[in-house]
């Protein structure tokens, strides 16, 4: 028998080591935090809202709250109220904040949009926001949209008031404020995929080349995937896109999905969106740089593409439809 000893031992060492090797080889499991936009409007006069986000989602977007129509109404003086509420009611529910969003076109007040500021006015006036914005959330949130929907539908750049007046430029000096205003804080660029979602992939992919090039903070790329039964970008096209992204060294993010229904066949409408979310879901999954998923909202009523069109993951009266289940599996359960 004690011959056969050292065989014995050495036969274990190497299933030991093949179990061991196996596993390691083995990619770790895998789950993508699942948000939702949320807003003011319905945080304090909605106890079921409430609870829905707290019991189903695992982070939040303030849905206008961070825009500067919001932070900054008058020149210089900020307001910070709303935003507080959804930041300080995430924190207390142990979700993260996703900060959206420091530089777009949208929801920028009057004071700005009226034109009349000059060049370096107007830097400044960018600069300055992005720092107090950043400065004072820093420690609660985490990342940010620095810059949204910078280009068009067909990749050109928007002709929006801060490309008019800084020109290109202004996209490398909004990611450079806020990373001197949080130099821990994940960067992110903002966009939609327009009506031409090649080009628009292409063109999102050259800003971040030029942005990378030149050395500019730049941690991420959103993409919001506002879509519809009847067009969407399918598993395939989704996944392979994101890991073009995650190849030029940013991590990605789908950060603004619905789906609306009203379009493509209404016969089982809500299978047809449930597989949309799907499809996006596991493509995110798939690409291991997307760390995060985000819906546009929370339930149908209160969505900004109208509640007749039934976009998100509750209905009306709260209860999951069909569409939650399967992306909360394609993101790897519920954590
Ligand atoms: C939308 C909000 O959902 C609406 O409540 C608001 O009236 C307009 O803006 N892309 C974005 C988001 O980046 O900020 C927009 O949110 C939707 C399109």
């Amino acid at each position: 028998m004690k011959r056969f000893l050292p065989a014995v031992v050495a036969v274990l060492v190497l299933v030991a080591l093949a179990v061991v090797l196996r596993d390691g080889d083995r990619p770790p499991e895998r789950h993508v935090p699942l948000g939702a936009a949320v807003s003011t409007r319905w945080l304090d006069s909605d106890a079921r809202y409430r609870r829905v986000i707290a019991r189903n989602f695992d982070s939040v977007t303030p849905e206008n709250e961070l825009k500067m129509a919001y932070t900054q109404p008058r020149r210089g003086r900020y307001d910070f109220g709303p935003a507080d509420r959804v930041v300080d009611e995430a924190r207390l529910r142990g979700k993260e904040v996703r900060g959206h969003t420091l530089v777009w076109h949208g929801q920028i007040p009057r004071w700005v949009t009226r034109g009349g500021l000059g060049k370096r006015a107007l830097a400044r006036v960018m600069r300055e926001h992005i720092a107090t914005v950043v400065r004072r959330y820093r420690g609660k949130v985490h990342e940010w949209d620095v810059v949204n929907e910078a280009l068009e539908d067909f990749g050109g750049w928007r002709p929006s008031v801060w490309y008019r007046t800084l020109g290109p430029g202004y996209v490398e000096q909004a990611f450079q404020a806020a990373h001197a205003a949080d130099p821990s804080a994940r960067l992110y660029y903002n966009d939609n995929l327009g009506r031409d979602r090649a080009a628009k992939w292409l063109a999102i992919r050259r800003l971040v080349v030029y942005l990378k090039r030149q050395g500019v903070p730049i941690h991420g790329v959103g993409i919001q995937n506002h879509v519809t039964t009847a067009s969407y970008p399918g598993r395939e096209e989704m996944e392979t896109n994101l890991r073009l992204l995650e190849k030029l060294g940013v991590d990605v993010q789908i950060t603004e999905m619905d789906v609306t229904t009203s379009q493509g066949p209404s016969e089982d409408a809500l299978g047809l969106q449930a597989r949309a979310y799907r499809d996006a879901a596991e493509a995110c999954a798939a690409v291991r740089a997307c760390k995060r998923f985000t819906v546009w909202g929370v339930a149908d009523q209160f969505s900004w593409r109208g509640g007749h069109e039934r976009p998100l993951l509750f209905d009306s009266h709260y209860r999951r439809k069909p569409a939650y289940a399967p992306l909360r599996e394609a993101l790897g359960g519920s954590g």
